[in-house]
């Protein structure tokens, strides 16, 4: 008997490097997220400054500041490599709905870890585990740092909801119109 060919199987998928940028940038914002709002309320709510608060500031700081680097050179590859042409069978409008959510979350994913840069440099809070401190970007300011950082917590938070909306639109696209956008991006497609 023959077998039955997927025709999605045979569609343009994003190349190895692109899909390690995407899954290791999901597994530091999945970390970043929940470490921000652990340390932010063990330390703001609870007024909790022990070295367990001090030492999730810390790694916060450091997994955010690697990660802006990882951004720089995923949205550098990204814009001198292109992407592979949209799913031949999906809608105008989401095609321009997909294209909207992912420059929003690159744009994000830019500018809430250099607002939390900006934010330790006005403070200034710029060292890490007592080992090192991170370049300054600005002159110390502790009101403007209070509002850098407030900032930079909310813009995180709409960054975390416009993820949930692009992990619906996966399942959706995975488990209700079965069609080819979840293989483009899985690290085994
Ligand atoms: C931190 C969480 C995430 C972020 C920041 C993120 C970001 C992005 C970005 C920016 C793109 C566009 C790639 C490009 O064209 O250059 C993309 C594509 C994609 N992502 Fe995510 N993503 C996240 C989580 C996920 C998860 C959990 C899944 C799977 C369940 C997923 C599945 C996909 C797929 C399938 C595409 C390709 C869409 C297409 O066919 O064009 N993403 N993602
Ligand atoms: C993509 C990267 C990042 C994400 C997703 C992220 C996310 C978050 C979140 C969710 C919070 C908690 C906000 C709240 O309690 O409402 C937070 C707080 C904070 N973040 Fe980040 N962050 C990132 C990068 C950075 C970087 C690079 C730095 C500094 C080098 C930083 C410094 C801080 C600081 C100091 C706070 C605490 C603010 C306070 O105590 O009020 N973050 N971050």
């Amino acid at each position: 008997m023959v077998q039955e060919q997927d025709p999605s199987a045979t569609q343009p998928a994003y190349g190895g490097a692109a899909r390690s940028f995407h899954w290791i940038t999901v597994i530091a914002v999945f970390v970043m997220v929940p470490l921000g709002l652990t340390m932010s309320y063990r330390g703001n709510t609870l007024d909790l400054w022990d070295d367990l608060t001090n030492n999730l500031y810390s790694a916060h700081k450091l997994i955010g500041f690697l990660l802006l680097w990882l951004i720089v050179l995923r949205l550098s590859y990204r814009l001198i490599h292109g992407a592979p042409p949209d799913e031949p069978t999906l809608e105008w409008w989401q095609k321009a709905g997909s294209h909207l959510v992912h420059w929003s979350l690159y744009a994000l994913l830019l500018i809430v870890p250099v607002l939390g840069w900006t934010g330790v440099s006005l403070y200034p809070a710029l060292d890490i585990f007592g080992l090192v401190n991170l370049p300054a970007l600005a002159a110390p300011n502790e009101d403007m740092a209070k509002r850098v950082l407030d900032i930079h917590g909310k813009l995180a938070i709409g960054m975390a909801l416009l993820i949930g909306m692009h992990i619906a639109a996966v399942v959706y696209h995975a488990l209700i119109r079965r069609d080819g956008v979840f293989r483009r991006m899985w690290p085994k497609g």
